[in-house]
């Protein structure tokens, strides 16, 4: 696993973010990177949610979860490329 994506989760993971979410079109590639993330910062409350961000359902769908679930968002790393 690698990007800048990769990276940037593994770092937020280390400052102890309240919740990090990995925004992922492939649920188990993401779960990977999770676990991963996981086996350094077992500490890390952190979700992966499914996002393509080229599907307008797929957008709406994850903001509308995000107005939901999350308070407030602090941080958005737009890695994807
Ligand atoms: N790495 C560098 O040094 C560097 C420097 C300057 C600029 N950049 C630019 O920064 C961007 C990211 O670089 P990277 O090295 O991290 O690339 P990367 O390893 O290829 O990662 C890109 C990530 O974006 C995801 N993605 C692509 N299209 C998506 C979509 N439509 N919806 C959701 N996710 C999508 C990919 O998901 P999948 O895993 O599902 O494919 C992948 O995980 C690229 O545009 C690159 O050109 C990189």
């Amino acid at each position: 696993m690698s990007g800048i994506g990769f990276e940037a989760a593994h770092q937020l993971a280390a400052l102890q973010p309240s919740r990090l979410i990995l925004a992922c079109r492939s649920l188990p590639s993401g779960r990977d990177a999770l676990k991963s993330i996981l086996a350094q910062y077992p500490q890390t409350n952190a979700d992966v949610w499914e996002l393509y961000l080229d599907k307008f359902s797929s957008l709406k769908a994850f903001t509308e979860r995000a107005r939901k679930e999350l308070g407030r968002v602090d941080i958005l790393i737009n890695n994807a490329g």
